[in-house]
């Protein structure tokens, strides 16, 4: 079956947060302009979510969901087949997404005030909901070798905080789309089982990740940490769900998972979403071949976008990704002020992206672009920002 990524979507005035809430967000109000901030992609989701959901919707009966088991015996076949990792069905939570599903994870297993270690920059929806929830955020700055990021786990054993209870694992990593070595999750794993801290992994990028690199689930990289280990995983991300918010909390340890699930209880989480539920199940079930079509297409777009954004603007630097259609851009070399480029890239070349500070120390002069698009608009945008910096050259 062939897919067509390169089909133009118009999704302007369908409730989608990218394109319609682009002027609030990102400061960008004119009527032609680009979207490449939110995590979401302009492409058709595989058939077999479009058929679930058309039996659905043509039914019309839409009354509550009756049971997960199905989708929870999908999830754990999907992480078996494409990551290795075996997992039992009842080690999976469902949740109404991952940040939600953290939210509940720290409200579970830390108390208010406690600090939740972020390496930073970190996906600015962990800042949120660690505040959000009234813990504090310990952000350890990362390095960077051979361009890409690195955890600094000397400096996390030098400042740890008395309260630390958690850690905010992102993997891969968002911002940066670093891949995390095996050596690097174990060496982690290590820290936070002498230092008692819960590991939460989040690897809703699990599965979008480029040729030469691989992921390794947190579980299997770090055996000896499985007992304090919450995984984070959803078909959302890889199979532009992201509306349906559902996610998919793992453990193995029963203990975590009563504390969790009471949560979501207490809550009254308990009945998830039925839409959110048959789509990404049926996308665990039905899209591989569509995935594994897309792949391809956003690592072209990826070169081309890395290679273009350099002559466009002169001075501008990609951070080389291993996954993530998020493209993390260094402006520091322009030797523009943050205001000037911000202005060429909002105002004068019309997009909208999410501002590196969004994601905390270590952010400041960076941009982050979605190029999850048809190369139709990343060829606009990338010729508007060579307008936009046309005077650099
Ligand atoms: C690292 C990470 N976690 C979670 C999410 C969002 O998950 P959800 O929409 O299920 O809350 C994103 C979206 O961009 C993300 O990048």
């Amino acid at each position: 079956m062939t897919f067509d990524f390169d089909r133009v979507i118009d999704r302007r005035n369908t409730f989608s947060a990218k394109w319609d809430r682009m002027a609030q967000a990102c400061g960008v109000d004119a009527p032609d302009g680009i979207p490449m901030w939110v995590a979401d992609m302009d492409f058709a989701a595989p058939p077999a979510v479009t058929e679930i959901l058309r039996a659905e919707v043509e039914r019309a009966t839409h009354g509550y969901y009756s049971t997960s088991a199905g989708w929870r015996q999908a999830c754990a076949e999907w992480v078996a087949r494409r990551h290795g990792w075996q997992i039992e069905p009842t080690w999976i939570s469902p949740t109404p997404g991952i940040v939600s599903g953290i939210g509940l994870t720290m409200q579970a297993l830390t108390e208010p005030g406690d600090e939740i270690v972020v390496f930073s920059p970190a996906y600015h929806a962990f800042r949120f909901i660690i505040e959000a929830n009234e813990r504090r955020i310990f952000n350890v700055p990362m390095t960077t070798e051979q361009g890409r990021y690195k955890m600094d786990l000397d400096l996390l054993a030098r400042t740890l905080p008395e309260r630390a209870r958690m850690v905010l694992l992102c993997s891969p990593h968002n911002p940066g789309g670093r891949v995390w070595e095996a050596s690097e999750i174990s060496a982690l794993a290590d820290f936070c089982l002498a230092n008692n801290l819960v590991l939460v992994s989040d690897e809703i990028h699990n599965d979008l990740v480029y040729p030469g690199a691989t992921h390794v689930p947190t579980a299997l990289a770090a055996p000896q940490i499985v007992d304090s280990l919450v995984t984070c995983v959803a078909a959302t991300k890889t199979f532009n769900l992201a509306g349906a918010h559902v996610g998919a909390l793992v453990t193995s340890n029963p203990e975590l998972r009563k504390k969790i699930d009471a949560r979501v209880n207490a809550a009254g989480l308990s009945s998830p979403n039925l839409f959110g539920m048959i789509a990404t199940e049926a996308a665990w079930r039905g899209g591989e071949a569509w995935l594994d079509a897309l792949l391809p297409y956003l690592d072209a777009n990826r070169q081309h976008f890395d290679a273009q954004i350099a002559r466009a603007v002169p001075g501008a630097r990609s951070m080389p990704l291993q996954a993530t259609y998020l493209a993390w851009v260094d402006f520091t070399g322009t030797g523009l002020a943050r205001e000037d480029f911000m202005e060429r890239i909002t105002k004068r070349a019309r997009i909208g992206i999410s501002p590196g500070p969004q994601f905390g120390p270590g952010g400041e002069n960076w941009v982050r672009f979605n190029f999850a698009t048809q190369r139709y608009w990343l060829d606009e945008a990338l010729s508007r920002l060579a307008d936009a910096f046309s005077d650099l050259k």
